[in-house]
């Protein structure tokens, strides 16, 4: 798979346009796309990093890493998932990175997003739904997601996420209305932010392949 994903990240190249900041997410797939991006360094402004670790491999290659709240609306996310449906919602998270994920995904006017074909699914679910909580909340967030949902969350006790933070993975769903999932499990007080992105899903999904298709 991991050609699939290389191929993904080459084509959201063609997405960078000279002068640009882009946002950059986190993940194997995007670990391509920003040794990608490598090459085009002298052309784009800078990147807003979603993650320490895309922001160690940016700054490894040279890469300017700049703060949102210095840049404003960007015009180009590129992100990875760990699930995509047929309207370009996702599941992401399997890195931890979610919530930094959303909020430049919030702040860019066009997300790309970069996949291998094992990503698309028809619903969302089979993927374990990461959901970031403060550590205080873990217990009755994690009661009132199998109260809601019927899903058994489990705990990933050996990650802190960047925010000081720890994540829950919920298993056994079938999202038949993620809208309607992000906005009740985003209203439990602890949760920090949900992994799906349905509110607002990528507006281009990339699968990788020979050629790309793009959705
Ligand atoms: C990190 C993410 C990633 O985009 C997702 O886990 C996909 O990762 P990979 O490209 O390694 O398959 O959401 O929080």
């Amino acid at each position: 798979m991991s050609e699939m994903k290389r191929l993904a990240a080459e084509k959201a190249l063609e997405y960078v346009e000279d002068g640009m900041i882009v946002g950059v997410g986190t993940g194997s797939t995007v670990a391509y796309f920003i040794d990608g991006l490598a090459r085009l360094k002298d052309r784009i402004k800078g990147t807003v990093s979603s993650s320490e670790q895309s922001t160690e491999r940016l700054r490894s290659h040279g890469i300017e890493v700049m703060d949102l709240n210095a840049t404003g609306p960007l015009s180009l996310y590129v992100d990875g998932a760990d699930e995509c449906d047929g309207n370009r919602r996702l599941i992401k998270g399997g890195g931890a990175a979610l919530t930094r994920e959303k909020i430049i995904a919030e702040a860019s006017k066009t997300f790309v997003c970069i996949v291998d074909p094992s990503k698309q699914v028809g619903i969302l679910g089979r993927f374990p739904l990461p959901v970031e909580v403060i550590p205080m909340a873990r217990s009755l967030v994690a009661r009132e997601i199998v109260r809601i949902t019927g899903g058994q969350p489990v705990w990933r006790d050996d990650v802190v996420t960047d925010n000081g933070n720890w994540i829950l993975d919920v298993h056994g769903l079938a999202i038949t209305d993620p809208v309607g999932m992000e906005r009740d499990l985003n209203q439990i007080p602890g949760v920090v932010s949900v992994g799906l992105f349905a509110r607002r899903p990528a507006d281009v999904v990339i699968v990788g392949g020979e050629p790309p298709v793009v959705l």
